[in-house]
């Protein structure tokens, strides 16, 4: 059974349309990296999925229950936890600790979205691997 479901998901800051009609699934224990250019729509995308960009249009299903409209807060009660990008990391805990943390309120069962930059993950990768 599918975990998560984005459907036709278009985001916009304005006028800009920064996310048009992607659509993508997760399977419970799958783990998806999501590639594309500076610029692309990924960080953008990730926010709309953890509920801290409000999508202005398509669905986003999490467990077969369709959370396009859910306040962020309800999604983490949910599994849904989002690692923030840049310096906003704990340095001194490896990357598996960074992510573990995010878990700490949600449910096993649950998904972890991380945005990352090309720089900022090989500087991470540096100084998390022990
Ligand atoms: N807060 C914002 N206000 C206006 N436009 C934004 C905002 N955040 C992102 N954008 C624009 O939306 C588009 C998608 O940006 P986004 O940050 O989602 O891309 P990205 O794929 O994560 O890029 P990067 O690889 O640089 O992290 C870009 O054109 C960007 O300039
Ligand atoms: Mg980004």
């Amino acid at each position: 059974m599918t975990l998560l479901k984005v459907d036709g998901l278009d985001c916009r800051y304005g006028l800009l349309q920064a996310v048009r009609g992607v659509s993508l699934e997760v399977d419970p224990g799958e783990t998806v990296a999501l590639i594309g250019a500076n610029g692309a729509g990924k960080t953008t995308l990730l926010r709309a999925v953890a509920g801290a960009h409000r999508p202005h249009g398509g669905s986003i299903v999490f467990d077969g229950v369709d959370i396009t409209r859910l306040p962020a807060h309800r999604r983490v009660a949910l599994g849904i936890a989002l690692v923030p990008e840049g310096r906003r990391l704990f340095p001194s805990l490896t990357v598996e600790e960074n992510l573990s943390r995010s878990f700490r309120s949600c449910r096993p069962a649950g998904i972890c979205l991380r945005p990352t930059s090309r720089a900022g993950s090989s500087r991470r990768s540096r100084s998390g691997a022990r």
